[in-house]
């Protein structure tokens, strides 16, 4: 069906069929819908009609391929146009084969992995009959008290803009329109939602055009120059104005500067939140704005429904703006398919073949070793498979290792902990005793895991933050793992004996407590369905972590936000010897615990012969940085070469260095192989005082090396 033709829909429509494709309603109130829809936000009375019902243009958080049938087909019986149910869903990081959490898999520097993560992810949707996922979220972290770092892939615009595109490729492949085993994209939450104030959920966002544009615009921007679909807004302001009504950021930036003509969704009732955030006094002024704005679809609030007729018959708002907002949609639901088969890609037999499969699960395990950070390892690991080892903690036998985002994944289809570990050994030199739980705990359970651990060889410790201090309302002030685990591990270390610890957790933590006391911690995350079988593979071996931190593990909450590519200040602490005036805490210091781009591995990786193919550059004539790699150690091991490169001096402070591009590569014993990277001046470019996105003639450092601290700097210029 071509344009034309739906625009003949649309002028044979009534105002109230054209507004009821502006509202997207959870499947509650569908006919045939089961009870076990998605529910992700507030759901107050909101005297939802059948009429509202029968013309609502998409469905909120319906799967199951019977159930997504029976609703379009009730739908398709009542709707005079027989325009078909968008429907949308949150398939984050996995439908039924939950993967890691989209801050684990960006630990991967895998964008091979992540890109497969989604074609997976989208191939047990679309069986299900879901035709749109709200993915990927790419939103810049940078305070880790926030609980939805966990659904980012970290605090580094270059990283985040690749695994975007990465997503976007997984999930909605070539051809939307014949492969029916993808779905539709939207990236979110526009814009930079991960910057609020305190690290508290929802709280106000305030930063200059300037730091918006040049540091968490940029995924947002890959992900749509990728073919992303659809945009979802953020329900933060951003400068004063919510991004929900913010006409500034939505049509001038995303719609006229950018050349996005897609579909724009609220986030859960951000229209209607116009009102308490202060810039709308009523719904109908709500909706006055959003529509202005350029939202296209309402979610699960009624401010269209409620108003838009009124406004349009009292001349406040032009019935073109309607227009436009269905055309979008319906040429969404063309471009999928859908009037040519409403049903699209849904089909009970398939779904059992599909869902869980085995090449599924082992992809999630492949995933869920590569996402692993090894942050310490002090001659523990690997583990040989004939000592007695006791499995202590709160997640020894625990099925919350999915993340907080993974709404179809079970708990009793997870792989856990001991479930895991049993894989690797003989099970009777395994003992488990949780010792606490997350949050509270008894001297008796206490004692029965000490003296688990005082007959074992090593201890493995599972620790962490269960999936509700984490994600969407699971703001935490303080980072540290809860008390009654860090009074385990202290009793635990009296028996001086090896300890490694497993976290499982969806953000950077202040690790204090754990990493003093523990001999080896492995950063595991939210690790997915397969992570007991993928954690067992690194602790013996059979995998070589090679994750790195996307995000920077502070020091303590007290410097958070904490990234590397920070500014460095008119007074920049230079040494260690005490100097009150320079930037600096009198009590704690300024560099993180751990930085970004940090991880170990079993074996270990020299760096010589880094240098540049000459000291001067232009924009015709790029300079290449090479650099040697060498596994000194005697297990093959993968490493990630990162480059990163600082501008001295700017028309506007510059960071101290931003990631320009990385390299992962396998090396085996004694193996050496060269890197190298081409520096172009593109790669040079920033925005200036005007906005212009441009490069400065002057001196530029690149810094190459295994994480952002430990770097390797080589001198260069670029002139005119
Ligand atoms: C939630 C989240 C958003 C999600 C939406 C639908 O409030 O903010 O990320 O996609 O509602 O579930």
């Amino acid at each position: 069906m071509v344009e034309q033709q739906l625009n003949e829909i649309i002028q044979k429509m009534t105002l109230n069929e054209k507004i009821g494709q502006l509202i997207q309603l959870a499947t509650p109130f569908f006919k045939g819908a089961s009870d076990k829809g998605e529910i992700t936000g507030p759901m107050t009375g909101m005297g939802i009609t059948d009429e509202i019902s029968q013309n609502c243009g998409s469905v909120l958080g319906a799967s199951g391929a019977r159930e997504v049938m029976n609703i379009q087909k009730a739908h398709l019986e009542k709707n005079r146009f027989g325009i078909p149910l968008l429907m949308m869903a949150d398939i984050v990081h996995g439908f039924k084969t939950i993967f890691p959490v989209p801050l684990a898999m960006g630990c991967s520097w895998d964008l091979d992995l992540a890109e497969k993560s989604a074609e997976i992810a989208a191939k047990e949707a679309a069986v299900s009959g879901v035709h749109v996922t709200f993915a990927p979220m790419v939103d810049i972290v940078r305070d880790p008290r926030w609980g939805r770092v966990m659904e980012s892939t970290g605090e580094d615009p270059y990283l985040n803009s690749l695994f975007a595109r990465a997503f976007v490729r997984g999930f909605q492949g070539t051809n939307l329109t014949d492969d029916q085993n993808r779905v539709a994209a939207c990236v979110k939450h526009f814009a930079a939602y991960g910057a609020p104030e305190g690290g508290r959920e929802y709280n106000t966002v305030n930063m200059s055009e300037r730091q918006l544009r040049e540091s968490y615009l940029p995924p947002y921007k890959a992900a749509l120059d990728e073919g992303c679909e659809m945009v979802m807004t953020a329900f933060n302001t951003v400068d004063g104005i919510p991004a929900t009504g913010n006409k500034k950021l939505m049509r001038d930036l995303l719609r006229d500067e950018w050349g996005f003509d897609g579909v724009m969704i609220s986030d859960w009732g951000a229209v209607k939140e116009l009102i308490p955030h202060g810039i709308a006094e009523d719904s109908s002024e709500a909706a006055v704005k959003a529509l202005q704005a350029g939202v296209d679809i309402e979610m699960m609030t009624t401010c269209y429904v409620d108003n838009l007729k009124q406004l349009v018959e009292n001349g406040t708002i032009e019935e073109t703006l309607i227009d436009e907002a269905v055309l979008r949609i319906l040429k969404l639901k063309q471009k999928l398919g859908l009037f040519e088969n409403p049903y699209r890609g849904a089909d009970e037999k398939r779904e059992q073949e599909y869902i869980l499969s085995e090449e599924h699960r082992k992809a999630a395990r492949e995933a869920a070793a590569k996402s692993c950070v090894l942050l310490k390892n002090q001659s523990v690991l690997p583990l040989n498979r004939h000592q007695k080892i006791a499995l202590i903690g709160p997640f020894a036998q625990n099925g919350d290792i999915l993340g907080p985002w993974s709404w179809q994944g079970s708990y009793e289809e997870a792989v856990k902990m001991d479930e895991g570990i049993k894989m690797k050994i003989d099970p009777a030199l395994l003992t488990v005793a949780k010792g606490c739980d997350i949050e509270t705990g008894t001297e008796n359970e206490m004692n029965m895991a000490i003296n688990a651990a005082s007959e074992a060889d090593v201890i493995i410790l599972a620790l962490g933050e269960s999936s509700a201090m984490s994600g969407e309302g699971g703001s935490r002030a303080n980072i540290c793992l809860p008390d009654i685990q860090l009074q385990l591990i202290a009793e635990v270390k009296k028996l001086k004996k090896p300890m490694a610890a497993v976290l499982f957790n969806g953000r950077p933590l202040d690790l204090h407590g754990v990493i003093d006391q523990a001999d080896a911690v492995l950063e595991a995350w939210y690790p997915g369905t397969e992570g007991g079988a993928a954690i067992a593979d690194l602790l013996f071996g059979d995998a070589n972590p090679s994750g790195r931190l996307s995000m920077t593990f502070p020091y303590s909450v007290g410097q958070v936000p904490i990234y590397y590519n920070h500014f460095n200040t008119g007074r920049p602490k230079t040494s260690e010897e005490y100097v009150r005036y320079v930037t600096h805490y009198l009590d704690i210091p300024n560099e993180p615990l751990l930085p970004f781009g940090f991880g170990l591995s079993y074996t270990t990786f020299s760096y010589t012969d880094a240098m540049l193919s000459a000291d001067t550059m232009n924009s015709e004539q790029p300079i290449t940085l090479s650099v040697s790699i060498t596994n000194t150690g005697n297990v093959a091991g993968e490493e990630v070469v990162q480059l990163y490169i600082r501008d001295v001096a700017g028309e506007i402070v510059r960071p101290v260095k931003e990631l320009k591009a990385f390299k992962k590569i396998m090396l085996q014993p004694n193996e050496t192989k060269e890197a190298s990277f081409t520096i172009t001046e593109e790669q040079l470019r920033y925005h200036h005082e005007n906005l212009q996105f441009t490069s400065d003639a002057g001196t530029f450092i690149a810094f190459v090396g295994r994480n952002s601290q430990d770097v390797s700097a080589l001198t260069f210029k670029l002139v005119n």
